[in-house]
């Protein structure tokens, strides 16, 4: 702790008892508790601190649907929880609450220590992020600037009630202004205190004047509108997706196993996604309609992640795969027999990008 600048106030306190058990312990390096709920024992409410407020972290979580895949792991693999050189203790490089900045990717080191920097750097792209219209980066537009947004401005990093962690609100000081987030296929629109109403989708068109001003800024990148080479590629690329042997994999009732042999073409996704590196899918897990509402979403969202798991194992990095659970929802046969039914406890696999 001597050579940390920035330490959390029970370590310096010398209340290391609020968290380790001196003498034994059911859990690794002595803690009190599960890690996660550790940190939760205090961060369970607003912490006033001198002028410092510390949000409850523990409300935000219950609250926020999508809760960020990195706390799976735990918060240390974000905050050390004695002391660290970052501000708020985290273990590598964060602009803090500072909503603007000269960035760089080092600025963003513990976000990129697991993202892929390329949704930072790249001016126009088809892959590297789906915050995007046609392949205009709108990453790029907002955080590689002189004047930069911070991620924590659109993205909660703990969780929110919006996909992708979206914001309900974007703190400016003491202002609070709403996103207005809507996610739709393709993209979303938002509607910030910061501009007008803005859409994007990812296979739209970009604007000429808005790729003229990134041109600008970084203007040895030569990007031709017209043509849109990348854009095409993406169109290709799903005739190929589409023209695949694949066919839906599907489930025994009421659980995540898979019924034999209807995973065998799921090798073509595989192969496909080595051949394009970049590319990104959207596992759908669906049920049948017997049963709440609720469990079946449940039971598709698992059946989504058992087949993501398969491909995981097949070499493919998990942030390529998006898995969503649709319930019952959008029924392929009607539900009225059994042979019928069994065709909608499936798996589909749709191309992102
Ligand atoms: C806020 C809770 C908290 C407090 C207070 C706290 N610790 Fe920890 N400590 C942890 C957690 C969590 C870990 C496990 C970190 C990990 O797994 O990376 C840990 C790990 C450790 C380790 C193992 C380090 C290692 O690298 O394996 C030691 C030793 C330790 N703490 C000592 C102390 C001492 C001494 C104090 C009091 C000055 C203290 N801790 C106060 C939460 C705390
Ligand atoms: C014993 C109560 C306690 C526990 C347990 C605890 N914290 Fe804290 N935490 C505090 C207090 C009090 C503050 C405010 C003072 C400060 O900034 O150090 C704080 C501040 C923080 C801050 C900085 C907020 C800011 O604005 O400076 C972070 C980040 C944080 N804690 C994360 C964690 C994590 C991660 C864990 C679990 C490893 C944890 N805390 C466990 C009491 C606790
Ligand atoms: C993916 C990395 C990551 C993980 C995992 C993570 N945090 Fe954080 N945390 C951050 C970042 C980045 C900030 C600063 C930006 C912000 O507040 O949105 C932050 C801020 C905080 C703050 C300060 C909030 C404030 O009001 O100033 C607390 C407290 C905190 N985290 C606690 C936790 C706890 C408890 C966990 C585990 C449940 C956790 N964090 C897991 C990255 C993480
Ligand atoms: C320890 C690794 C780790 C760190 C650090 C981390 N993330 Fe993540 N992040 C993940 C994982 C894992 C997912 C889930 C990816 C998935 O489901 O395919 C995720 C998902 C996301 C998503 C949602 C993507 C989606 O498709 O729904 C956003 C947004 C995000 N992270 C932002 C951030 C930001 C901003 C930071 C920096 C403060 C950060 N992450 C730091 C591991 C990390
Ligand atoms: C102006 C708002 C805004 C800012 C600032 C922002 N993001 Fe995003 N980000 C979004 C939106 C909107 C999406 C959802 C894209 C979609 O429709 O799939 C997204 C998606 C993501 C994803 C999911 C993968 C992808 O790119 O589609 C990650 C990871 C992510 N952001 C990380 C970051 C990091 C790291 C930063 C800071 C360096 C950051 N974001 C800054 C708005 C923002």
């Amino acid at each position: 702790m001597d050579k940390q600048k920035v330490l959390h106030k029970p370590a310096t306190d010398g209340n290391c008892l609020a968290c380790h058990n001196p003498h034994q312990s059911e859990h690794s390096k002595l803690l009190l508790t599960e890690e996660k709920a550790l940190c939760l024992n205090c961060h369970d409410k607003t912490i006033i601190f001198g002028d410092i407020k510390v949000k409850n972290i523990k409300k935000l979580l219950q609250t926020g649907n999508f809760i960020h895949r990195a706390i799976d792991s735990g918060c240390v693999i974000c905050h050390s929880p004695h002391g660290s050189n970052n501000i708020l203790h985290l273990v590598k490089n964060f602009p803090g609450h500072e909503a603007y900045l000269n960035a760089s990717i080092d600025s963003f080191a513990l976000c990129f220590s697991c993202h892929d920097s390329k949704l930072f750097a790249e001016v126009n792209t088809n892959s590297a992020t789906n915050f995007r219209i046609g392949n205009e980066n709108l990453h790029y537009l907002h955080v590689n600037r002189k004047k930069s947004r911070n991620c924590s401005v659109c993205h909660n990093v703990h969780g929110s009630p919006n996909n992708f962690h979206i914001n309900e609100k974007i703190q400016f000081g003491h202002w609070e202004m709403p996103i207005n987030y809507v996610k739709t296929e393709n993209g979303a629109s938002c509607f910030p205190g910061c501009h007008s109403e803005k859409k994007y989708d990812r296979f739209g068109v970009p604007k000429k004047d808005t790729i003229t001003e990134n041109l600008s800024y970084k203007n040895n990148i030569k990007f031709n509108y017209d043509i849109n080479p990348s854009w095409i590629n993406y169109k290709q690329r799903l005739d190929e997706f589409n023209s695949l042997e694949f066919t839906d994999i599907k489930f025994v009732f009421a659980s995540t196993e898979i019924i034999e042999n209807t995973d065998k073409n799921l090798i073509n996704v595989i192969n496909f996604m080595k051949k394009y590196p970049n590319c990104k899918v959207e596992i759908q897990g669906y049920t049948d309609n017997v049963g709440e509402n609720s469990i079946n979403s449940e039971l598709s969202q698992k059946r989504a992640e058992k087949i993501k798991q398969i491909i995981i194992s097949q070499g493919i990095n998990h942030y390529r795969l998006y898995t969503i659970g649709y319930g019952k929802s959008n029924p392929i046969a009607s539900n009225d027999d059994e042979n019928n039914r069994a065709k909608n406890r499936r798996v589909e696999i749709k191309l992102v990008n």
